[in-house]
C-alpha cells in the first residue's frame, strides 16, 4: 500500500548520504530518476510505491559507491524494515535494486513492470542533455579527452585500444548512449527516448562540423 511517510524518510536518508557523491550518482541523478520513475509508473500503470522506493535506493548497492555489497544490501533491508516496509515489499524492492546493480544484469531480462520502470528511468538520465553532461563529466573526472581523432574508428575502439582504455566522451556515445534507446523494456521510455535520442544525434552533427571548423 501507498504510504507517503515512507517514501519522504527514504528519500531523506538517500539525500543525506548522496549529497556529496562525486561519481556521477549523487542525489540529483537519484531525484531525477525518481521523478522518470513516477512518470513511467503512471503511463504504464505499475505499482508506484514499489517503483518510488526502488529508483531512491537503486544506486546505494552499486559496487562503484560501497565497498562491501553484502554489507550494502543489509543495510538496505533493515532500513525497509526499520521504516515499516512489510518483508514481500522487501523482497520486490531488493530484488529490482539487485538485478539492474549488476553489471551483467543489463542483459539479463527483467521479470517485473516495476524493475523494468526503474532501469528505463536510469538509461533515460544517461540519454539527452543530462546524459550528454553527465558523460562529459565523468569522462573529465577520468581524464579522458572530449574527442580523440587518433582513436581508429570513431563508432568503436579497436581491441588494442580498448584495453589500453583509451577512450573519450565523444567515443562513450558510440560505446554506449546511442544503443539505449534500443534497451528501453517500456513503450513509456520508449516514446521518451526517442526525443533525447534524436538530440544526442544533433549534437554529434554539430559537434562534429565545429571540430572540423565549419
Ligand atoms: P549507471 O548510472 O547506469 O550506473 P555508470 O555508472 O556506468 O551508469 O555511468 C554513470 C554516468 O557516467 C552515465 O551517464 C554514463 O553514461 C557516464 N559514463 C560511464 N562511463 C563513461 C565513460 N567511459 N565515458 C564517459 N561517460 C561515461
Ligand atoms: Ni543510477
Amino acid at each position: 500500500m501507498y504510504n507517503e511517510t515512507i517514501i519522504n524518510d527514504t528519500k531523506e536518508m538517500v539525500r543525506g548520504k548522496l549529497l556529496n557523491e562525486g561519481t556521477g550518482h549523487d542525489w540529483y541523478h537519484i531525484e531525477r530518476v525518481w521523478k522518470t520513475a513516477v512518470t513511467l509508473a503512471e503511463k504504464e500503470k505499475a505499482n508506484r510505491f514499489i517503483v518510488e522506493l526502488a529508483a531512491l535506493l537503486h544506486d546505494l548497492i552499486d559496487d562503484k559507491l560501497v565497498s562491501n555489497k553484502d554489507e550494502a544490501v543489509q543495510e538496505v533491508m533493515y532500513w525497509l524494515e526499520g521504516v515499516g516496509v512489510t518483508s514481500k515489499d522487501s523482497e520486490r524492492i531488493l530484488e529490482i535494486i539487485e538485478t539492474i546493480s549488476f553489471k551483467g544484469g543489463n542483459s539479463k531480462k527483467l521479470h517485473t513492470l516495476e524493475a523494468q520502470i526503474v532501469q528505463d528511468a536510469d538509461r533515460l538520465d544517461a540519454i539527452g542533455a543530462i546524459g550528454i553532461a553527465r558523460c562529459f563529466a565523468y569522462a573529465g573526472s577520468k581524464g579522458d579527452p572530449l574527442f580523440d581523432p587518433e582513436l581508429s574508428v570513431r563508432e568503436k575502439n579497436t581491441e588494442e585500444e580498448y584495453r589500453k582504455g583509451k577512450s573519450s566522451a565523444v567515443h562513450h556515445f558510440y560505446e554506449k548512449l546511442l544503443k539505449l534507446k534500443d534497451l528501453m523494456n517500456t513503450g513509456a521510455a520508449r516514446e521518451m527516448a526517442e526525443e533525447r535520442h534524436a538530440f544526442m544525434e544533433d549534437y554529434l552533427t554539430h559537434f562534429f562540423n565545429e571540430w572540423e571548423g565549419h
